[in-house]
C-alpha cells in the first residue's frame, strides 16, 4: 500500500514537473504560412457539426439540466437558468437525446405523463442509480425549446420493438385524433413536435445489442418502415454505424439499405494512451500525453476520409451523410467520482481538441453532416460543469462559441506549410486551419496552435480577396491542464487577437496552446 502511494506521489511529480517545463519561456516561434482560396468556395458547413448529445447518465440530465421546480437552484419549471442561458449563448444546432447506451434501454411509455407516477427504473448501464424518468419526453422537448435547438432522437433497437418505435413518434408527431395523439395532449402538448432526426439504436455492435453489421442492416430496414411522420414532417432517419478505424459498417450499410436511410453515424473517443483500461488524467498529465491526445485526435481525419471513400464509391449522389454522433475526449475518472458517471476536467487541452476536430468536419463538409459532442454538461467532453448551484464553462465551451460564424459558412480551401511539434513518437503539424466565408460574407479564419511551448508566427497568403487585418478572439493558458472551476471560472476565457500586415503580409502571433478564431477584413 505505502509502496503504491509513494508511486502516485512520484507519477504526480513527473506531471507537475512537465506541466512547468511546458510553459518554458524563451522559445523561439515557429514560421507558418498559410493560404487560403476565397476564388474557389467549397461546401456550406452545416450547422449541425457544432451538435450536442445529453445522455441519461450521470448529472448529465438530472442536477446539469434539470433540477425539478422545487429545487433551490433558480430554475424555470424545472431547467436550471444557468445552464439555459450559457446554452442559448452557444446557438446549439441540435441536440442528440436520450442516449448513448441509454438509449437501447429506454422505453418511452415510462417518461410520459404525472412525474410523481413515473416508473422508477435502474441505469444499469451507468451507475446502476435509480431513474426516476422525471425527465421523458414532454421535458427534453421543452428543453429543447427553451433552447431553441432541433432535437435527435435515439430509439430503441436493443430491447425495443419496431412497434414501440413506431408508437413513440406517433405520440410525438401526430396531428390526428388518433389516441396516441390525444394521449400527449392530455399530457399537456396540444401541437405535434417537429422531430428532425431520428437515430435507428445506437451502438448497435456493443451495447445497442452486439449485433453484427450484416444483421443490422435488415433491422435496420425493417425499423425505419415504420418510422412514420406527417406529409413533410418526416425526420432524417440515421443508421447506427461504425466505431473509430472501422469501415465495415459503412460498406455493409451502403450495400445492403437502398432506401430510408439518410444518414451513418460514427463514433471515435479520444484516449490520451489509447488503452481503455488506463486512458489517462484529464488534468495533472505529462506532455507525452498532452501530444499523444492530439495526434490521436488527429487520426478523425483519416477515419473521416477512409468512410467518405466508400460512401462516395457506393452513393455517388451524396444522399447518405456521416454522421459523427459521438466524439471527444474520454479520462479515467476523478479519483473520489463515481466511475459510472463520466466527469472529468476539461482543459486547454480539450480547447485544442475540439478545435482540431472542427477543422476536419470543415474539411469533410461535403459528407460530415452533423457531429455532436459527447456530452453536454458534466459528462465526458462536457460544456459546462456543474457543481450544486455553481456552474463554470470549460475552455471547449468557448471553442463552441467562437466557431459560432462557421455555422452555415462556405468553405474555403487552404494550404499550410507548418513545422511539426513532436515529442518521443509523436510528431503533428504544428498549427491546424480553417478558413470559410461566413453567412454574412466575412471571411473567417480559425487556427489552433498545437505547441504547448512556442508560439506560431503565421503568414496569411489571400487569393481571390483583399484583407488588411484581422480580428478576433483567442484562448489560451499558461499551463497544459488550465481550467475552469466554479471558484476559478475564468482561468481559461477568451481575450482578442489581431492581426496586421507586416513587410507587406497579414501576420497573426498564435500564442503556445491556443485556438484562434479571427474575421479578415
Ligand atoms: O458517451 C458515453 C457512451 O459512449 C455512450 O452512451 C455510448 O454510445 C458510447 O459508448
Amino acid at each position: 500500500m505505502k509502496r503504491y502511494q509513494l508511486r502516485i506521489a512520484a507519477l504526480a511529480l513527473t506531471a507537475f514537473a512537465a506541466i512547468g517545463s511546458a510553459h518554458a519561456q524563451g522559445a523561439t516561434p515557429v514560421n507558418v504560412s498559410v493560404t487560403i482560396r476565397a476564388d474557389q468556395p467549397g461546401p456550406v458547413i452545416n450547422p449541425d457539426i457544432y451538435g450536442q448529445f445529453a445522455e441519461h447518465l450521470g448529472a448529465g440530465i438530472y442536477e446539469g439540466i434539470w433540477v425539478g421546480e422545487k429545487s433551490n437552484i433558480p430554475n424555470t419549471k424545472g431547467y436550471r437558468n444557468d445552464v439555459v442561458d450559457a446554452l442559448k449563448n452557444l446557438k446549439v444546432p441540435v441536440v442528440r437525446w436520450p442516449g448513448g447506451c441509454f438509449a437501447d434501454e429506454y422505453h418511452w411509455r415510462d417518461g410520459i405523463g404525472p412525474r410523481e407516477k413515473r416508473p422508477v427504473k435502474v441505469n444499469t448501464h451507468w451507475g446502476g442509480v435509480p431513474e426516476t424518468n422525471e425527465f421523458g419526453t414532454h421535458e427534453f422537448m421543452a428543453f429543447a425549446e427553451l433552447i431553441g435547438t432541433k432535437v435527435y432522437i435515439s430509439g430503441n433497437v436493443g430491447s425495443g420493438s419496431p412497434q414501440e418505435m413506431a408508437d413513440w413518434m406517433e405520440y410525438m408527431t401526430s396531428d390526428t385524433v388518433s389516441t396516441l395523439a390525444n394521449e400527449r395532449r392530455k399530457n399537456g402538448r396540444e401541437k405535434p413536435w417537429d422531430v428532425h432526426f431520428f437515430g435507428i439504436g445506437n451502438e448497435t455492435w456493443g451495447c445497442g445489442g452486439n449485433m453484427r453489421p450484416e444483421f443490422y442492416a435488415d433491422l435496420f430496414r425493417q425499423f425505419a418502415t415504420y418510422i412514420k411522420a406527417p406529409r413533410g414532417k418526416r425526420p432524417k432517419i440515421i443508421a447506427s454505424g461504425g466505431n473509430g478505424d472501422e469501415t465495415k459498417w459503412v460498406e455493409v450499410l451502403t450495400t445492403m439499405v437502398e432506401r430510408d436511410m439518410d444518414g451513418i453515424s460514427h463514433h471515435y473517443y479520444t484516449l490520451p494512451t489509447g488503452d481503455w483500461s488506463k486512458k489517462g488524467n484529464s488534468i495533472a498529465f505529462p506532455e507525452e500525453e498532452w501530444i499523444s491526445t492530439l495526434s490521436r485526435t488527429l487520426r478523425m481525419d483519416e477515419f473521416v476520409t477512409n468512410n467518405v471513400k466508400i460512401l462516395d464509391a457506393n452513393d455517388p449522389k451524396g444522399k447518405v451523410g456521416f454522421y459523427v454522433d459521438e466524439w471527444g475526449t474520454w479520462y479515467d475518472p476523478e479519483p473520489g467520482r463515481e466511475p459510472g458517471f463520466l466527469y472529468q476536467q476539461n482543459t486547454i487541452r480539450d480547447a485544442l481538441v475540439a478545435s482540431v476536430n472542427f477543422n476536419i468536419f470543415h474539411k469533410h463538409a461535403r459528407r460530415v453532416h452533423m457531429s455532436n459532442i459527447a456530452q453536454m454538461v458534466n459528462v465526458l467532453q462536457a460544456m459546462i460543469l456543474t457543481d450544486g448551484p455553481k456552474m463554470a464553462l470549460t475552455p471547449t465551451y468557448h471553442v463552441f462559441q467562437m466557431y459560432i460564424p462557421f455555422q452555415g459558412a462556405t468553405v474555403l480551401p487552404t494550404e499550410i506549410t507548418t513545422p511539426d511539434y513532436s515529442l518521443g513518437k509523436f510528431a503533428v503539424p504544428g498549427v491546424s486551419v480553417s478558413a470559410a466565408r461566413d453567412t454574412a460574407g466575412n471571411l473567417q479564419l480559425a487556427l489552433a496552435n498545437l505547441d504547448p511551448k512556442r508560439e506560431a508566427v503565421v503568414k496569411v497568403n489571400l487569393q481571390g480577396a483583399n484583407v488588411t487585418s484581422a480580428q478576433g478572439r483567442v484562448l489560451t493558458a499558461k499551463q497544459m491542464d488550465a481550467h475552469n472551476t466554479p471558484a476559478a471560472p475564468e482561468v481559461v476565457t477568451p481575450v482578442k487577437i489581431s492581426g496586421k500586415k507586416e513587410g507587406g503580409v497579414l501576420t497573426l502571433r498564435l500564442p503556445a496552446k491556443s485556438v484562434s478564431v479571427v474575421r479578415l477584413q
